[in-house]
């Protein structure tokens, strides 16, 4: 069976600046993996262009074995995106019914939904008068409703407390074991631990791609924040010695960002 997702060689420029520079990595099926890096590194970015709505200079993004963005692809993937994205004049309930009625499930499932994310005590509540992390959680509610086989949640518990991230750390891994393949954002190093597998990333760069335990190994530390910072230097160390880092010759594969 094809991986979830295949990055190649992916370039990426916003603005003027280079934001992903000759990406590659696989993301497998029925798996959390956790993309991880400063703000600023390029996870939305990265994202974007694996739901298929990010201009890419050079490179391929296949995902469930198409071409990124492919009609085939729209009922099977779901993105949450890092601002939340339900409307602030319905309630919590009002948005889940209308998401559930969009893919085609009933009232049943909407609020599944919302008590899947801890906020069936304020399924009421119209969403513009929650708090952050709780809207948070009501547009995740919305992304989970369509079932899809991937999932790509772009910073899913921020502002979320210790005991709800630790709740949809759970529920990211049940579906995950029911098959669906899970790729979630962070800059929160404690959640890194929580993952199948780890991207780190750094301006635009991928500085390790394996199970926590190899990156723990790899650092020679247990401590994944502290592993993240040796990376870092051994990379920067690398760079700083004489070398030729031939560029990939570009392949075009543009698309329009709606
Ligand atoms: N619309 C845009 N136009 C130009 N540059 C952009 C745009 N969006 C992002 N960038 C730049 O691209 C780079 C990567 O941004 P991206 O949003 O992918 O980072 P991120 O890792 O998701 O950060 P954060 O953790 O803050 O969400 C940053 O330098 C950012 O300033
Ligand atoms: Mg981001």
């Amino acid at each position: 069976m094809t991986a979830a997702i295949e990055v190649r060689d992916l370039v990426v420029e916003r603005g003027k600046r280079r934001v992903l520079n000759s990406i590659s990595t696989t993301v497998p099926r029925g798996s959390v993996t956790g993309l991880l890096g400063p703000s600023g590194s390029g996870k939305t970015t990265l994202m974007r262009a694996i739901v298929g709505v990010q201009i890419v200079r050079s490179g391929s993004v296949l995902v469930l074995g198409q071409p990124a963005g492919a009609a085939a692809l729209r009922r099977k993937v779901g993105y949450l995106t890092q601002a939340p994205s339900v409307y602030d004049d319905l309630t919590v309930r009002e948005n889940a019914r209308y998401f559930a009625a969009l893919y085609g499930y009933g009232a049943t499932a909407a609020d599944a939904a919302i008590r899947d994310v801890g906020l069936a005590d304020a399924a009421g509540q119209l969403v513009a008068s929650l708090s952050g992390g709780q809207r948070s959680r009501a547009s995740l509610a919305c992304a989970l409703l369509g079932e899809p086989e991937l999932l790509i949640l772009d910073e899913p518990t921020v502002g979320q407390d210790p005991v709800l991230r630790a709740e949809l750390w759970d529920r990211f891994h049940a579906l995950a074991a029911a098959g669906t393949t899970l790729l979630v954002s962070s800059h929160v190093m404690d959640e890194a631990g929580r993952c199948d597998r780890l991207i780190l990333i750094r301006e635009g760069a991928i500085i390790a791609d394996d199970s926590p335990a190899d990156v723990r190994a790899a650092a020679g530390t247990t401590d994944l924040e502290e592993a993240f910072l040796r990376l870092i230097q051994e990379r920067e160390e690398a760079v700083a010695t004489p070398g030729d880092r031939a560029g990939s010759t570009a392949v075009a594969n543009e698309r329009q960002t709606p």
